[in-house]
C-alpha cells in the first residue's frame, strides 16, 4: 500500500518533491531486536506514528512488559533464536522484516573487548542473517561510516564522503565486525526461492536527536553545557569536554534515519545504503553549530570546551577522520535525507 505524497511528506516534515517521493508501507510484520537504543525508540515512533503498532514486536535486554516484548541477549545465539521464532509464530502473518539495531556501540570497549565485540556485532548477526533467510524475513542491518575509517591512515588522499561503492578499510574491531558482518549478509541473505537478496545494510553515522536523556553527541554536550552555563544538575556529566577539530563526518537525525530506514524497509531494497544527514562538518564545526541552536552564548560555551587533534584524544580505537558518507543512491530513489539545518528546526529545550 503506498501513502499519498502529501501524507508522507508532513510525516517525515518535507516539502512534497514531485515524484521522488515513493512512500512505501510496511507489509507484514515487523520486529525490532535491540529497540531501547537511540535509533529502536526512534523506529518505535515511527511506526507508531505510521499507525503500525499491532504488527510490531519488540525485544530487548528489558524484561518484557507487554505482549509484544521479547527478551533478547544479543551475546546468546540461543536468545536470538528463541526470539525470532517466537515472533514468526506469534506473528503468524507470513513474511516479515526483522530490524537489528542493538549493538555493542562503544568503539573504545570494543577495543578493549574483542571478544564480546565479535559475539554481539558479528556471531549475532550470522545468526540473525541465518534464521531470516530460513524463515523468509527481509532482514534490516545497521553498519556504519567506520568501515571507511582506515583509509586515510592508509593513503591520505583516499578521504569522504564515500560512496557505497568504494573499498572499505576497517582500522578497529567494531568497524572489523560491521565489514564481516555486511560480507555474511550479503552471501547469506539470498531466498532459494526466489534467488533475490532480501537483505537492506545501512551504514551511517554520528546519530543524535534531541532527548536529552540520551548518550548521543549532541546531548552530552547540551547537558554538559547545561551543567556549566545554566545551573542544570544533570548527572553523569564530565569536568571537560574535549572535542576534535580533525573528525569530519555527516551527523545523522536519528528520527529521519528511522524514516528513511522504514522506507528502505518497506522496498525490501536489496544491498548497501548510506543514510546519513547531507553536510559534512567537522566534530568541532558541529559543536560551534549546536551551540547556537542551543542557545547558549557562543563565546562562554566555546570557551567551557576543548578543541583539539584526534591524536592528543589518546583514544583506544581509532577514528575515521576526513569522512562522511555520500547519500546520492538514498536521495536518488526518494529516501528523505535531511540537512543538519533542517533537524535543528526541530530543537526544542526539554523542560
Ligand atoms: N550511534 C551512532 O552514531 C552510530 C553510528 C553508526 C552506526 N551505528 C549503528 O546503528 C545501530 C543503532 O545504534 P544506536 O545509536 O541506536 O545505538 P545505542 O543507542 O547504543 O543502542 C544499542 C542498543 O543495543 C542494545 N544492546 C547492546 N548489547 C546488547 C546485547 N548483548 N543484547 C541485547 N541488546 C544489546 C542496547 O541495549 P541496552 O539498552 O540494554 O543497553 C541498546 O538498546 C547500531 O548497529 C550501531 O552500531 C550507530
Amino acid at each position: 500500500m503506498k501513502k499519498k505524497k502529501s501524507e508522507l511528506a508532513k510525516l517525515w516534515g518535507l516539502k512534497p518533491q514531485g515524484s521522488k517521493l515513493q512512500g512505501s508501507e510496511l507489509q507484514g510484520p515487523i520486529l525490532i531486536l535491540g529497540a531501547n537504543g537511540q535509533v529502536g525508540r526512534c523506529l518505535r515512533r515511527a511506526l507508531e506514528a505510521r499507525g503500525l503498532n499491532k504488527q510490531v514486536w519488540f525485544s530487548s535486554r528489558k524484561q518484557p512488559s507487554s505482549a509484544r516484548e521479547i527478551e533478547l541477549e544479543l551475546a546468546n545465539p540461543a536468545s536470538i533464536e528463541a526470539c525470532i521464532r517466537k515472533f514468526t509464530k506469534e506473528a503468524g502473518q507470513g513474511k516479515g522484516t526483522v530490524i537489528l539495531s542493538g549493538a555493542f556501540t562503544h568503539v573504545d570497549a570494543c577495543e578493549e573487548d574483542q571478544q564480546k565485540c565479535r559475539q554481539v556485532n558479528f556471531e549475532a548477526t550470522k545468526t540473525v542473517t541465518d534464521l531470516c533467510t530460513e524463515l523468509g524475513h527481509h532482514f534490516v542491518f545497521y553498519s556504519s561510516e567506520y568501515v571507511y575509517g582506515g583509509a586515510e591512515y592508509e593513503d591520505p588522499s583516499i578521504v569522504g564522503p564515500f560512496k557505497e561503492s568504494d573499498p572499505v578499510a576497517p582500522c578497529s574491531a567494531y568497524a572489523q565486525a560491521k565489514v564481516d558482518s555486511e560480507s555474511y549478509i550479503l552471501e547469506n541473505s539470498v531466498l532459494e526461492k526466489t534467488k533475490a537478496l532480501s537483505a537492506t545494510i545501512i551504514r551511517t553515522t554520528v546519530i543524535f536527536s534531541w532527548d536529552s536523556r540520551d548518550k548521543n553527541f549532541a546531548m552530552q554536550l547540551y547537558r554538559y553545557l547545561a551543567n556549566r552555563l545554566s545551573g542544570k544538575n544533570y548527572p553523569g556529566v564530565p569536568d571537560r569536554f574535549r572535542i576534535p577539530t580533525d573528525q569530519v563526518s555527516s551527523p545523522t537525525y536519528a528520527p529521519i534515519l528511522a524514516e528513511a530506514t522504514l522506507e528502505l524497509a518497506a522496498r525490501k531494497a536489496p544491498g548497501i545504503y548510506h543514510l546519513t544527514g547531507s553536510d559534512s562538518v567537522a566534530r568541532s564545526e558541529f559543536a560551534k553549530q549546536l551551540i547556537r541552536v542551543f542557545g547558549f552564548s557562543q563565546a562562554d560555551a566555546e570557551a567551557e570546551l576543548e578543541f583539539v587533534a584526534t591524536k592528543d584524544l589518546h583514544q583506544t580505537a581509532r577514528r575515521p577522520l576526513t569522512a562522511g558518507l555520500n547519500t546520492d543512491k538514498a536521495k536518488a530513489e526518494g529516501v528523505p535525507i535531511w540537512s543538519l539545518e533542517e533537524a535543528y528546526a526541530e530543537w526544542k529545550p526539554p523542560e
